[in-house]
């Protein structure tokens, strides 16, 4: 479809519109001139398509609440890594389906090692953009295939990992195996990852969910959510030794551009739909 990519991959043009328009904005919660470079380049591309998601990203119509958010999630995902760097300056970070997020270009502390891994379709674009050096790294591979493990293995660490807008696009059993294997292979490490509330993958939820979701993105089927977790403390039951630290919600935020949204952090269902959570893989 867009630029050759696939349903899930492509949700990644989506945040990165949504950085590059809030970067543009008034007061921008996230200031990521890389990510409006970017766009200015594929946008070049994606005027050519008749895809209706190619006409909203192209003409800067992405709805207003999303962009907030995304930018939001963004900027606290980036302290996550900061306040990681502050405790391991020489720590490695790995950030899994980056997208083409330019995280490691906002956080670089010229000590940590970061890995950029996504999907091949979305890597062989971003090489474009960005060049390989000693301390940042590009992996084209499936999170699933655990072969991208060992490059990171070479370094001592300490590792942080991020998942920032996808597990809820894999299975549930998958997202399991690569949460469990990271803590075998890296043990100690640190996982910051969003997570959506399983509540919101059966019927009837699902179907609001859903239409709300196509309604924002206009993706196609395989870019809806697939796995969850009804509370933040279940992923300790997969094993002993993850950790629960600490969570966060959109809501949580007091971002004035959050406006009357704000309200809805009081409603537990609403808060956590969709949330991040914090855990040590010991
Ligand atoms: C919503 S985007 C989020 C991108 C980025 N984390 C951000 O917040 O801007 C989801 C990303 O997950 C990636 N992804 C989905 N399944 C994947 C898999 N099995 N392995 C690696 N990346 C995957 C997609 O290609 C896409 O880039």
């Amino acid at each position: 479809m867009l630029i050759e990519i696939g349903d899930i991959a492509a949700t990644s043009l989506i945040t990165l519109y949504c950085h590059a328009l809030e970067s543009l904005s008034d007061k921008p919660i996230l200031f990521d001139p890389k990510s409006v470079e970017i766009t200015t380049e594929l946008d070049k591309t994606l005027s050519l398509s008749d895809h209706a998601l190619a006409r909203i990203l192209v003409s800067g119509t992405l709805d207003k609440r999303l962009v907030v958010h995304i930018a939001l999630r963004a900027k606290k995902y980036d302290d996550y890594a900061r306040d990681f760097l502050q405790r391991f300056p020489d720590g490695v970070i790995v950030n899994i389906g980056c997208g083409f997020d330019p995280r490691f270009l906002r956080i670089d502390n010229g000590r940590m090692v970061f890995y950029d891994l996504d999907l091949l379709e979305i890597i062989a674009i971003k090489t474009v953009f960005f060049k390989e050096t000693e301390r940042y790294h590009l992996i084209a591979s499936s999170v699933l295939d655990f072969d991208w493990m060992a490059p990171v293995l070479e370094h001592k660490g300490p590792f942080l990992f991020m998942a920032e807008g996808v597990f809820m696009y894999l299975e549930g059993k998958d997202v399991q195996s690569l949460v469990l294997k990271i803590q075998e292979k890296f043990h100690g490490s640190e996982l910051v990852c969003e997570v959506v509330n399983s509540i919101w993958l059966r019927p009837p939820l699902k179907k609001i969910l859903d239409y709300k979701l196509q309604r924002q993105t206009h993706m196609g089927k395989d870019a809806m959510f697939r796995s969850g977790i009804r509370d933040s403390r279940e992923m300790e039951q997969w094993h002993i030794g993850i950790q629960f630290l600490d969570e966060w919600s959109y809501f949580d935020s007091d971002e004035e551009k959050l406006g009357s949204l704000k309200l809805l952090k009081h409603i537990k269902l609403i808060r956590k739909t969709q949330w991040t959570v914090h855990y040590l893989l010991n």
